[in-house]
């Protein structure tokens, strides 16, 4: 079976961007392939974290991977803090990337500009983190949203310039993107991704928002005065609310243009924001059931740290030695 990895931080509470470009696709790969779905709470640390909210979201995000379908004895869902051989790896493969590669990622631009007083050294390695969190797990493909396109190029340039200089030791991965859902835009700013480290809680949708919520946000989310349903880049925001609809119900653009084209946006709004509530109707229901259960989840966060470590550690030990960095014994 071919391996997938992947991976979500705990930055924030998971957005049905989150949702759509990466967790829902996951649910439908996990039969076919061996999957490892990883809470990267390493990366979170790149951005200033309260410890105690840290923590608390690192539980939530892994429950809410669970409640979305992830099967927990079919899949490895662990927290990345929990097998070291991700920063391991990640330190020898900052000695391969070079300061010119990192220089042209657009999200460390981006991220930089956002948070001018805390512009550390881990924010600007982060894709090295990333590169080994892939390759510890000789990972064949990678399941992410188009944000991350540019991470995984790198992940792929440093994999194959390991195996140039040592010989075969990373499987070279690809990226895997959604056709519809790989971009969800803000609600507020739809030429803006949704994020969920947004100040402004009304440019997202969590996945735990109750169905009034969801309502109030999808009314207030921002459109356009061409009062006419299509599907063009002139109307990002009437855009991003039919990529939400299609990309929940699989239904194709031109079928969902053509029945809503007779709604006004109030109307059109409200039938976007049902499809989203029954979406997450049954995942916020086995969220709260799950909630309950402290000794189960306990369970499988320590098993699967386990899983991953055996994995995690052979792919070290073989770049360790094919560096030359001297065995134990
Ligand atoms: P993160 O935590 O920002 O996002 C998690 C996943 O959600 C996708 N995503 C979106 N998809 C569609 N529309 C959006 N508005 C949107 N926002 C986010 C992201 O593309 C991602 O798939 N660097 C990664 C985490 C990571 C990782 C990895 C991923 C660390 N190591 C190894 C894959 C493999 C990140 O910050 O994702």
């Amino acid at each position: 079976k071919k391996v997938i990895f992947s991976g979500m931080q705990p930055s924030g509470n998971i957005t049905l961007g989150n949702y759509l470009g990466a967790l829902k696709n996951w649910t439908k790969l996990q039969d076919e392939y061996n999957c490892l779905f990883c809470i990267v709470d390493l990366h979170a640390l790149t951005v200033r974290q309260n410890p105690a909210e840290l923590r608390k979201r690192a539980r939530e995000v892994l429950m809410q991977y669970i409640a979305a379908g992830l099967d927990p004895e079919k899949n490895i869902i662990y927290y990345q803090s929990h097998v070291p051989a991700h920063a391991e790896l990640a330190w020898i493969l900052n000695c391969f990337t070079y300061m010119g590669e990192l220089n042209r990622m657009t999200q460390f631009k981006e991220k930089s500009q956002k948070h001018k007083d805390n512009i550390n050294a881990g924010l600007f390695t982060y894709p090295v983190l990333m590169a080994a969190d892939i390759l510890l797990y000789q990972a064949d493909l990678v399941p992410v949203g188009n944000d991350q396109s540019q991470h995984l190029e790198i992940t792929r340039d440093i994999a194959i310039r390991f195996n140039n200089l040592y010989g075969d030791t990373f499987t070279v991965p690809e990226g895997y993107f959604p056709k519809v859902g790989a971009r969800i835009m803000s609600l507020q700013e739809p030429t803006k991704k949704m994020s969920k480290s947004d100040e402004n809680e009304n440019a997202y949708i969590a996945l735990l928002d109750s169905p009034d919520t969801i309502v109030r946000k999808l009314k207030r989310a921002v459109t356009d005065s061409e009062a006419k349903i299509q599907y063009t880049d002139k109307q990002p925001g009437i855009k991003n609310l039919l990529d939400i609809y299609c990309s929940i119900t699989e239904e194709s653009v031109e079928e969902a243009v053509d029945r809503f084209s007779s709604l006004g946006y109030g109307e059109f709004k409200l039938k976007v924001a049902e499809a989203i509530i029954e979406e997450l109707r049954p995942l916020q229901n086995r969220f709260y059931e799950l909630e309950k259960d402290k000794a189960y989840i306990d369970g499988i966060i320590k098993t699967n740290a386990e899983k991953a470590s055996y994995i995690a550690n052979r792919t070290l030990r073989k770049v360790q030695k094919k560096i030359g960095l001297p065995p134990i014994v």
